[in-house]
């Protein structure tokens, strides 16, 4: 997968994506990820990107112009799956959306910041539009490194051990269960005799019904 991100602020996703799952998808070439400068599209010796809101009101808006050059030069080399835009008045992300868009091939992610994008951008070249809950962010960088963490897990290859995606909390309707490792007794506070019987059956039966508990008492909603 090659995912592009169009953004003001670049540094503030080079942390992010250089640990653990990130880091090792894009050493496996599994995932490229390539950061573009938004102000790079600008034409003015200001490299101005934001302007005052037509009609009045408070706050910027990120101009047409630069970020609709970006994503022109960006389309003229790939062929995009969706161009997406990060926003609190998006589409909620859930499991299920991250698992359709981790089949894709070529997606672009475009960040906001201010008071949004001017809405033509939205109108003509956004395929879809992203908020990773009901919160306010100064902007859609960290929901872009979220969305990105999310998608990228699930492509294959990139957990070791590929069951284990499929056993996430969310992955079909439930919470994980609780989960244990050495030592089997710490102060007195022990691990589930179960987990130590080395009854595979057993201990099936017993992380499946402890899931139920939890996804009824956490999120019972979930259960529908
Ligand atoms: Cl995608 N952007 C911003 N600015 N705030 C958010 C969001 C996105 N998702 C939730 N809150």
């Amino acid at each position: 997968m090659h995912i592009d991100i169009l953004t003001l602020f670049p540094d503030m996703f080079e942390s992010p994506f250089q640990y653990s799952i990130l880091k090792r998808a894009r050493e496996k070439g599994i995932a490229t990820i390539m950061l573009h400068d938004i102000r790079n599209w600008t034409t003015d010796k200001h490299r101005t990107v934001d302007d005052y809101p037509y009609g009045g009101g408070a706050g910027m808006v990120m101009m047409v112009e630069p970020i609709v050059k970006c994503i022109e030069e960006l389309k003229s080399k790939r062929k995009y799956d969706e161009i997406i835009y990060l926003t609190p008045d998006g589409d909620l992300l859930d499991q299920s959306l991250a698992n359709r868009l981790s089949t894709m091939e070529n997606l672009l992610l475009l960040c906001g910041h201010y008071k949004g994008i001017d809405e033509r951008i939205r109108q003509h070249f956004i395929t879809r539009e992203i908020s990773i809950g009901d919160y306010v962010l100064s902007g859609g960088e960290m929901a872009a490194v979220i969305l990105t963490d999310t998608i990228v897990r699930l492509i294959p290859g990139v957990l070791n051990d590929e069951t284990s995606a499929l056993s996430d909390s969310y992955q079909d309707q439930l919470i994980s269960p609780p989960v244990y490792t050495r030592p089997a007794d710490f102060r007195g506070f022990k691990v589930p005799d179960v987990l130590l019987s080395g009854n595979d059956k057993e201990i099936a039966k017993w992380r499946f019904e402890q899931s139920v508990q939890r996804t009824k008492n956490r999120r019972p909603e979930l259960m529908e």
